[in-house]
């Protein structure tokens, strides 16, 4: 089908870091020749001032700019007198702005007539900043789009082995068997970054490490290890699944959380004595059956000793000198690994642990997560972005740690940059 995709924001850092390159990996298949992708901005540009001429002739090609004043009303009709839109092909809006900035595009594409059925809209989060303004976003965008046409990216969820949580236990009998409060004790899920702050100063210091990456990405990862797997499971019905999973998670409570800042980030930020925690982590539990008493650990932050994104299955100890851990590596070097032990060759009665390994090989080219959140886009396939209802369980769950946070105005505990996530709020 002919596909427009409008890129508000196309000069940002997401475009040129994510979604141009996604673009080009797309058109390089042959599969996506009706795909036109209209650039959009206050000035003339081409993709390759975006990509700083790393840009293929492909992509040059399809892409075209429209300078518009995304606050103008009128530039918005003349956007509109441009689609085509009572043609038999589909427009994908995909709103890649700073925060603040999507409400009035939103409210500007529905007065103005940009959201017709074969209108998509495409939005990147933060949605909302808390329970209650993700609730007046869901109200907003209500107002003007149909939310089987409202496509909310969770890039994560969109990483290939994230999409492999489910079908691996789906699959293997030996995991389907095991994955409950029976035999499994703790869940951790854990993203670490390398990276500080980025330039993304006034970004960060309103969003910090809980609402950036804990809230929806390890939310959602964590979503998808607990989720019920019905008998008649359709990943059509995945997004009912996850929500599920979220509403049966109890509360957080702050005695369960605990922010760190890493050392020089204030200074970084040129806020001193900032409170924004650059590490979050809180630990969660659930009401449905099957997870009584297994207890959920969520961390993440940035300027750490490596980048990785990883849940880590502890298995229940039938005696002591046991310790199994099942360990799905979403990123980098993705794999799937049991740690075990075996005894060590030789004449003592010694222990060893060793791994077995689901790994890819090494000529695998893995999909990049923002390639499935736009053919996916394209093809109406939902599964893969969450739903509204997600957005709002995952906030409210995390509500009670917001709250207390934003009462308490000590300074969070600081960490050396370069430091490992074990060692951070271990007081
Ligand atoms: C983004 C956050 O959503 O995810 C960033 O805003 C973070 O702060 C990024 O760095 C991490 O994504 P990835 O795919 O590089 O792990």
């Amino acid at each position: 089908m002919k596909t427009k995709l409008l890129i508000f924001g196309v000069t940002g850092d997401l475009s040129r870091r994510k979604l141009l390159p996604a673009l080009q990996a797309i058109l390089k298949t042959d599969q996506f020749d009706d795909l036109e992708i209209i650039g959009i901005s206050r000035r003339q540009i081409t993709a390759g001032d975006v990509l700083d001429g790393a840009v293929t002739e492909k992509l040059s090609s399809k892409f075209s700019p429209f300078t518009m004043d995304v606050a103008n009303e009128d530039d918005y009709r003349r956007l509109k007198d441009s689609l085509e839109l009572n043609g038999d092909g589909q427009v994908l809006a995909y709103l890649s702005v700073p925060p603040g900035a999507s409400s009035q595009i939103i409210e500007l594409l529905g007065k103005t007539g940009i959201n017709t059925p074969n209108v998509k809209l495409l939005l990147e989060k933060p949605f909302g900043m808390d329970y209650t303004s993700a609730v007046e976003m869901n109200e907003r965008i209500s107002q003007y789009f149909d939310e089987t046409h409202v496509y909310r990216i969770d890039h994560y969820l969109a990483k290939e082995m994230a999409q492999n949580i489910v079908a691996f236990r789906r699959s293997n009998a030996l995991f389907s068997h095991v994955w409950n409060n029976q035999a499994i004790e703790k869940i951790e899920v854990v993203a670490s970054e390398t990276l500080g702050l980025e330039g993304r100063n006034d970004f960060y210091e309103q969003t910090g490490a809980l609402r950036d990456v804990l809230q929806g990405h390890l939310m959602q990862l964590l979503s998808l290890v607990l989720l019920d797997l019905p008998e008649d499971f359709s990943w059509q019905n995945v997004s009912a699944l996850r929500r599920r999973a979220l509403e049966q998670l109890q509360l957080a409570t702050v005695e369960n959380a605990c922010r760190a800042q890493y050392r020089g980030y204030a200074e970084e930020a040129g806020n001193p004595g900032s409170l924004t925690e650059t590490f979050a982590s809180v630990t969660l539990y659930s009401d449905a059956p099957q997870w009584q008493n297994v207890s959920f650990v969520l961390a993440t932050g940035k300027a750490l000793d490596k980048k990785t994104t990883e849940i880590r299955i502890h298995f229940r100890k039938f005696h002591e000198a046991q310790g199994n851990v099942l360990a799905l590596r979403i990123q980098p070097d993705e794999a799937v690994e049991m740690e075990f032990f075996a005894k060590k060759p030789g004449y003592e009665n010694q222990l060893e642990t060793r791994k077995l390994a689901f790994t890819y090989d090494a000529d695998t080219t893995l999909p990049d997560a923002y390639e499935h959140v736009i053919v996916d886009a394209i093809r109406s396939r939902k599964s893969l972005f969450p739903s509204s209802e997600e957005i709002l369980a995952s906030w409210k769950v995390l509500q009670p740690i917001l709250d207390a946070w934003q009462m308490d105005d000590t300074l969070p505990a600081m960490y050396e940059p370069g430091s490992a996530t074990h060692s951070i709020c271990r007081a």
